[in-house]
């Protein structure tokens, strides 16, 4: 798959056909996504005991339940009878109950109960239960592994608390602005997870951004560490200060900016000034289309103004990035290039993240 590098000083990255080969995706989804921590959405919707919701993870249908004990499960959202979702949405539940033959589950998983089977030779409850997948509660976040025997990526996930830490902030005090925004972007996962890692193109695409942080080459710093693609700049210093001011109010104990990559592709921003943490993960629909959720934290005593200039700036960029994206996608599927050229200083994370993707698509696990 990956042919010797045609060109020095570039990078082997995949042809242009694994950006919309049907076949590739599959592999993807199974060899990544199907082994990987993904954001699974807001605790918030399971914090009672006996709660539930459900999601959709890269094509797995979901359930996330917390049971009476308090203890939280994540399983396939599929009945192991014929194949039925069984839950749909968020509430409250003693059981789970599949509405099609009316087969009951525990919010464990356990198989309670099914019609009928009485009257079947050797029909045995205790013998069937939903696929447990790992899952681990970030702060406010639920993180889900299709892969149960994962180990939650507790290192990963504390260097971000420590970035956090030295503004003096914690997750679970921050507190979430705004609801979980929803949109979706018509490209391929990997072009927008490589273009979140590369701030080569911040100068000139992100304009806004660029007077708020430095995203000069020498100031905007990349950091790969496993599976944490991670990057820092300062505050930009400028001339124009009211202006920058009037864009995100940088005063404050965040005194720069983070920006990581949870691989495959949650990215965790942290915003200078007062503090707000982004989370913004993408999950593949599609070769050619991504969902991409967003949720926003700010610091406990970081003023509306503030949290509406975050919102507004992360906003902006996002809306930038998507047309880039759409349009690098349509590039990439025309034919009329080969394979992408990533220059390995200026996008030195992209490098990492294709040696993390034909890793794990060759089966050679590491920790994840
Ligand atoms: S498919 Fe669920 S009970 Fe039959
Ligand atoms: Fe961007």
């Amino acid at each position: 798959m990956y042919a010797p590098t045609a060109e020095p000083g570039t990078v082997q990255t995949p042809p242009a056909s694994a950006y919309q080969d049907q076949a590739r995706f599959a592999a993807e989804r199974a060899a990544i996504f199907g082994r990987s921590w993904l954001v699974a959405g807001l605790a918030s919707s399971v914090c009672e005991p006996g709660s539930y919701t459900t999601v959709d993870l890269a094509g797995m249908p979901v359930v996330i339940c917390r049971d009476r004990d308090g203890a939280l499960y994540a399983m396939a959202n599929v009945c192991q009878h014929r194949g039925m979702l069984i839950a749909t949405g968020s509430g409250r539940a003693r059981t789970l109950n599949c509405p099609n033959h009316a087969w009951v589950y525990a919010l464990d998983g356990q198989l309670r109960g099914a019609p009928r089977t009485t009257r079947e030779a050797d029909f045995d409850c205790a013998s069937i239960t939903l696929p447990r997948f790992a899952v681990h509660q970030w702060g406010p976040f639920l993180l889900v592994n299709l892969d149960a025997s994962a180990a939650p990526p507790l290192e990963h996930l504390a260097t971000v608390e420590q970035d956090l830490a030295g503004a003096g902030l914690t997750l679970e005090t921050m507190r979430p602005f705004g609801e979980v925004v929803e949109w979706t972007i018509e490209a391929n996962w990997k072009i927008v997870v490589e273009n979140y890692l590369e701030c080569y193109h911040c100068a000139w695409v992100h304009q806004d951004l660029a007077r708020v942080i430095d995203v000069s080459a020498e100031k905007y710093v990349l950091n790969p560490r496993g599976r944490l693609l991670s990057a820092t700049s300062p505050v930009r210093i400028t001339g124009e200060t009211d202006r920058q001011q009037s864009l995100l109010s940088t005063d404050g104990p965040m005194t720069g900016s983070h920006w990581h990559l949870l691989y495959p592709s949650a990215s965790i921003n942290l915003y200078p000034g007062r503090g707000a943490l982004e989370l913004t993960w993408y999950l593949p629909e599609t070769p050619g289309r991504t969902r991409a959720f967003t949720a926003l934290l700010v610091a406990p005593d970081a003023g509306t103004d503030y949290a509406d200039q975050v919102l507004a700036l992360l906003t902006r960029v996002g809306e930038e990035d998507n047309t880039i994206c759409e349009s690098m996608h349509r590039g990439m599927v025309s034919g009329a290039i080969a394979r992408e050229r990533v220059l390995p200083e200026n996008e030195a994370l992209i490098t990492h993240f294709h040696r993390l993707l034909a890793d794990d698509l060759a089966g050679a696990s590491g920790p994840r």
